[in-house]
């Protein structure tokens, strides 16, 4: 059985319908799709947690549809950390940026899996915004994938990833993004940045001293395994020339590849032929994807630039071929 993919006032109505009563459904952002359900409603976060195989352990961003909701669900450790929210707040919400806090004793534990803290942010999507402000209630979503799969930017692929698991996507179209947000944590003017995404460090650093920790394991998104596809992937290390193409090998391509390079591989994809790292970022996982879905059995991708949206995008392929090369799928997340 598949899920209903809606649109329109009547797509809307129906799933602000049932998160009100405690179901949950698919959502478009402007980072990745989502699979949504009322934060407050222990049951239907817990139903989150199943359609996705997610463990418990591993807690979900709350959204919210503007900052001054942030009081119904975090509070700060100090007036600094309340300033440095605040300037944040100000400068990339509504948007791709995801702040932990400390999180107020109303909110369920199974949202934070037990921590005190909570990940929050703005979404900039209109329709998600629209939903939340309707329900009158914080969403808490996750990537809309089965746990350590590729992140859908499409109501296509979460049907694929999770038909069989909802009943209703709301189809917003593509993605704009197509990366995750950018996780961060805030202390005495310091930003440390957990998981890469849109948000680059460059543009935080005007807020304060940034740091990225992305190696730790038990950092959002951080376990090595995550984002990996079904298909064996390697980074390409030289050259795409370094490279023996066959029938049956795909490339994950940053630019526009030579004709005679590109013509050896069974499947080519190229993230964007102009060489735009923003551009890049929004095809990625699409073209993971289709590549993964497609007739060939390795995949080698090229490495893009790593700067700005390039570190999530590096970041994102690292943990690919870790997870695509480990035979066990345990350590993967999300
Ligand atoms: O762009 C995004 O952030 C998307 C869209 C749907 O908003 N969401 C997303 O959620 O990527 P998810 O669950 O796939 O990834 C969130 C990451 C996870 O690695 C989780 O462990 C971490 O954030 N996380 C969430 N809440 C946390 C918390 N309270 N403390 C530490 N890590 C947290
Ligand atoms: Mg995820």
């Amino acid at each position: 059985m598949s899920a209903r993919v809606l649109v329109g006032e009547k797509g809307f109505n129906v799933a602000v319908g049932m998160l009100q009563r405690g179901d949950i459904v698919g959502l478009p952002t402007e980072t990745v799709y989502g699979l949504g359900g009322d934060a407050f409603q222990p049951m239907a976060v817990a139903k989150i947690f199943e359609a996705k195989g997610r463990p418990l352990t591993d807690p979900l961003i709350v959204h919210l549809p503007e900052a001054q909701w942030l009081v119904r669900v975090a509070t700060f450790e100090s007036q600094d950390q309340k300033n440095l929210t605040e300037q944040l707040a100000n400068a990339f919400w509504p948007g791709p940026l995801t702040m932990l806090l400390k999180k107020v004793p109303e909110l369920p534990d199974l949202v934070t899996a037990g921590s005190e803290f909570v990940a929050v942010r703005v979404t900039s999507h209109p329709l998600f915004q629209k939903v939340i402000r309707r329900l009158d209630s914080p969403l808490a979503a996750p990537s809309a994938n089965r746990f350590g799969c590729i992140s859908p930017t499409s109501a296509e692929d979460v049907q694929y990833e999770l038909g069989e698991r909802i009943d209703v996507i709301l189809d917003g179209g593509a993605c704009q993004h197509g990366m995750e947000s950018t996780i961060v944590s805030l202390s005495n003017q310091k930003i440390r940045i957990l998981r890469p995404g849109p948000i680059t460090a460059d543009q935080l650093r005007k807020y304060g001293h940034v740091s990225i920790t992305t190696e730790n394991v038990n950092t959002p998104g951080g376990s090595p395994g995550h984002y990996a596809p079904k298909k064996e992937l390697r980074i390409i290390k030289t050259d795409i020339i370094s490279v023996q193409p066959k029938p049956t090998t795909g490339l994950l391509a940053f630019t526009q590849p030579d004709d005679r390079v590109a013509e050896g591989f069974g499947v080519v994809e190229i993230l964007s032929p102009k060489g735009d790292l923003r551009e890049a970022a929004a095809n990625f996982y699409h073209a993971l994807r289709s590549l993964d879905n497609s007739k060939v059995d390795i995949i080698y991708a090229e490495s893009v630039p790593e700067e700005g949206i390039g570190v999530a995008i590096m970041d994102r392929l690292r943990r690919a071929e870790h997870g695509s090369l480990k035979s066990s799928r345990v350590a993967k997340g999300d």
